[in-house]
């Protein structure tokens, strides 16, 4: 079966950092599917940009090692035709030497959709905003895409914001969460309100909780520095986790519009219970990993790989309480870390268990429904249910999945999730993207944490790499009475 694939209009895209690590590893592979599958026309144009002294064969060279590094069914002919789109730009932003190269290679066609990548750090958002400013890159068909961290509490996302808000419109930012381009999270949307089945059991009188994990085997590597000024309660809750339990429960917009979408997930973050010192110890388990092993081999503790004392979590569990008529009293449990047992995100919504049974004691125990949507890996989503055990000998039941795997069900490449986002921001389309309140309303309900945190004595609690975090977390839940989901 072949994706449905529906061309987008002639455009130059401006990537800044475009020597960089997303470029290498997510960007320009993204493009190159885009293009080899026919999406991207012909006459698009790439515009990398970057302080290096490279010319325009260099960077095709420097590409051509990304693609044949990342993607893994390069075709000769069109990676070849891919490269030509691509032309290097220097900029210098220290100097400021190269806006105008890049406004004189952009003045070629003024009328064309224009994007700007912003794939650097948040400290450069202002010098590049400005220059592109200054040097009058902004036609009416330009946008501009900023990449987290957003911030690291909500003042400094303000200042941020205000930077990028004085060259670019609202309507022309677009904030990416790329777990808002994984295949799976737009099927929740798309299992939620295209089937008459799950919504009139979506609230407290029919879910009993949700667990929202994502959890990485992998440690935080040579990304240690950045990752010491933030930690998982921003690296991962603030944004993508929040943004996953929003879709899990906001109302039924309106419509796909990126406005109807962005106003219900506004109301979820607004009716998040605070988590303040008053409660924290309660809700919330920080941790942070020591030596042990992963994928078979011994690997180091965080603090061995920072090489000092640190009191940065690198996992975070939580029990997040939406204050509103449909959810009053269901909890979110909301957990990750690096340096787990394994890779594996996923969102699991438990039923109630059933009112009444009407089988004897013979038929063993009935166990809630539960739907599982899998993100990574083995995207799919699954729903347990009972069933008779098949055969004659009495009624007893078990539960079995009703499974719907997508690499079974479709025989389609499953695409990343820049490819879809980059895709969206050429078309206009912010549905996917953070509006400004979002990022304003879900550091209003972290800063409080951040802050419990930081005035308490309490430090992380250890865990030993390649297991499930610290044995706090399991409590989180079992307090309640209930437990991590094992499906994993
Ligand atoms: C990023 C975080 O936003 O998401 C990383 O900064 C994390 O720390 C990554 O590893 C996880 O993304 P994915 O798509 O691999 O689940």
């Amino acid at each position: 079966m072949s994706a449905r694939v529906i061309e987008v209009d002639e455009f130059d895209l401006v990537v800044f950092g475009a020597s960089g690590d997303l470029a290498h590893r997510k960007l320009l592979p993204a493009l190159y599917h885009r293009f080899a599958d026919g999406q991207m026309p012909e006459a698009a144009r790439v515009i990398c940009s970057a302080r290096r002294d490279y010319s325009t064969d260099e960077y095709r060279n420097w590409a051509e090692e990304a693609l044949n590094e990342h993607v893994s069914d390069v075709e000769a002919d069109k990676l070849a035709r891919f490269l030509k789109l691509l032309v290097y730009v220097k900029v210098d932003l220290g100097s400021g030497d190269g806006w105008n190269d890049l406004k004189a290679v952009l003045d070629d066609r003024p009328d064309v959709i224009r994007a700007f990548y912003l794939s650097v750090g948040p400290d450069l958002f202002g010098t590049i905003c400005k220059g592109i400013g200054a040097t009058g890159l902004v036609t009416e068909k330009s946008r501009v895409v900023i990449e987290k961290p957003i911030g690291k509490d909500g003042a400094s996302a303000k200042a941020l914001n205000e930077t990028v808000g004085k060259v670019f419109e609202e309507h022309q930012i677009f904030r990416i969460d790329h777990y808002l381009g994984k295949e799976t999270v737009q099927n929740l949307m798309a299992l939620r309100f295209a089937n008459a089945l799950f919504e009139p059991l979506w609230n407290a009188a029919h879910i009993d909780h949700v667990q929202i994990t994502v959890a990485e085997a992998l440690g935080v590597g040579n990304r240690v520095g950045y990752y010491d000024t933030a930690g998982a309660l921003r690296d991962m809750v603030q944004n993508h986790m929040l943004q996953l339990l929003c879709l899990v429960a906001m109302e039924a917009p309106e419509s796909m519009n990126a406005d109807s979408v962005r106003d219900e997930k506004l109301k979820v973050l607004k009716a998040l219970s605070p988590i303040t010192s008053g409660n924290y110890d309660k809700l919330t388990v920080r941790g942070q990993y020591r030596a042990g092993a992963s994928a078979g081999g011994a690997v180091e503790g965080y603090l061995d790989e920072l090489g000092e004392e640190s009191q940065t979590e690198t996992f975070v569990a939580l029990k997040a309480e939406i204050a509103n008529w449909r959810w009053a009293g269901v909890p979110f449990y909301l957990r990750t870390g690096k340096r787990l047992a394994q890779r594996v995100s996923e969102i699991v919504v438990q039923f109630r268990p059933i009112p009444h049974s009407i089988f004897d004691d013979e038929a063993g125990d009935i166990s809630a429904n539960r739907l599982i949507i899998r993100l990574q890996p083995d995207e799919g989503v699954q729903m347990k249910v009972m069933i008779k055990d098949p055969g004659p000998g009495g009624m007893r039941l078990r539960q079995v999945p009703l499974d719907m795997s997508f690499a079974e069900a479709f025989k389609v490449r499953n695409p990343d999730a820049y490819e879809r986002l980059i895709m969206d921001v050429i078309r206009g389309n912010q549905t996917l993207f953070m509006r400004r309140d979002e990022v304003d309303a879900a550091w209003a309900w972290i800063d409080p944490v951040l802050e419990a945190w930081s005035n308490s004595k309490d430090t992380p609690k250890s865990y030993t790499a390649g297991t499930w975090g610290p044995s706090a977390s399991i409590a989180l839940v079992e307090r309640d009475g209930r437990t991590w989901s094992e499906e994993g």
